[in-house]
């Protein structure tokens, strides 16, 4: 395993962040994710902002993770909360199954709606999309419910994520919500970055 202090530069983290050597051709499908100690996705306001809100370390991990990825994946729960628009230069694909994606989403070019028609979208749908325009770097940035799917499908190589040193109890999302997943130790930690009291972790899922 890896470990390191921050802050990094942008070089630094673009190493940090280096696709496994055995894996540097073809598909690398991350999750990334901030979460408290208690494994909370979302805050008081019922969203990661309140999580996210001055930790550089994570604002570098996710700008890093951008960086790297072809295709950022999202579900149109957090694409709505989030208020997300298009990205500068990079494919948003918004996974979504009554096909309700913001107006600002629904027509851009640069955004890939993957619409179940009021049924799930698999992951293997939505890395098609991706393969057909050639994207093999591909980083899923939630919501829980979307990326616990993709979790259970085996779908996910890596999750990256903040840990911030903070118990949020209550009722906010958890990272993975749904029903259990675990029947024996299924990551490897293979990266640990300590960034101003918050974790960076890289762990590896298959
Ligand atoms: N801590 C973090 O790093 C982090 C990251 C992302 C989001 N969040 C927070 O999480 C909250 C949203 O959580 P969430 O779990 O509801 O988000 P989500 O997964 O983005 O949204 C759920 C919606 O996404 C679509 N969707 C999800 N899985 C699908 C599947 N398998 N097939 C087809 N469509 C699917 C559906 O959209 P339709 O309703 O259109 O059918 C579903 O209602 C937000 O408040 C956000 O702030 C936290």
């Amino acid at each position: 395993m890896s470990t390191g202090q921050g802050p990094l530069g942008e070089a630094e983290l673009d190493d940090w962040y280096a696709v496994p050597s055995d894996r540097a051709a073809g598909r690398w499908v991350r999750g990334g994710f901030i979460t408290t100690l208690d494994g909370r996705a979302t805050g008081p306001d019922g969203r990661s902002g309140s999580l996210n809100e001055g930790s550089d370390g994570d604002a570098a991990a996710f700008a890093t993770l951008r960086r790297w990825a072809q295709a950022v994946v999202v579900g149109a729960g957090t694409a709505r909360e989030e208020g997300y628009g298009p990205l500068e230069g990079k494919a948003l694909v918004v996974v979504t199954r009554s096909g309700e994606v913001p107006v600002e989403l629904a027509d851009h070019p640069g955004v890939h709606v993957v619409s179940g028609g009021g049924e799930d979208v698999t992951p293997e749908q939505v890395l098609d999309v991706c393969a057909g325009h050639g994207w093999d770097r591909v980083v899923v940035e939630g919501g829980p419910a979307l990326f616990g799917a993709w979790v259970r499908a085996g779908a996910v190589d890596e999750l990256c994520v903040t840990v911030r040193p903070v118990l949020a109890g209550g009722d906010g999302q958890l990272l993975l919500p749904g029903s259990a997943t675990l029947s024996g130790p299924t990551g490897r930690l293979t990266h640990l970055l300590e960034w101003e009291g918050d974790l960076l972790l890289r762990t590896r899922l298959r």
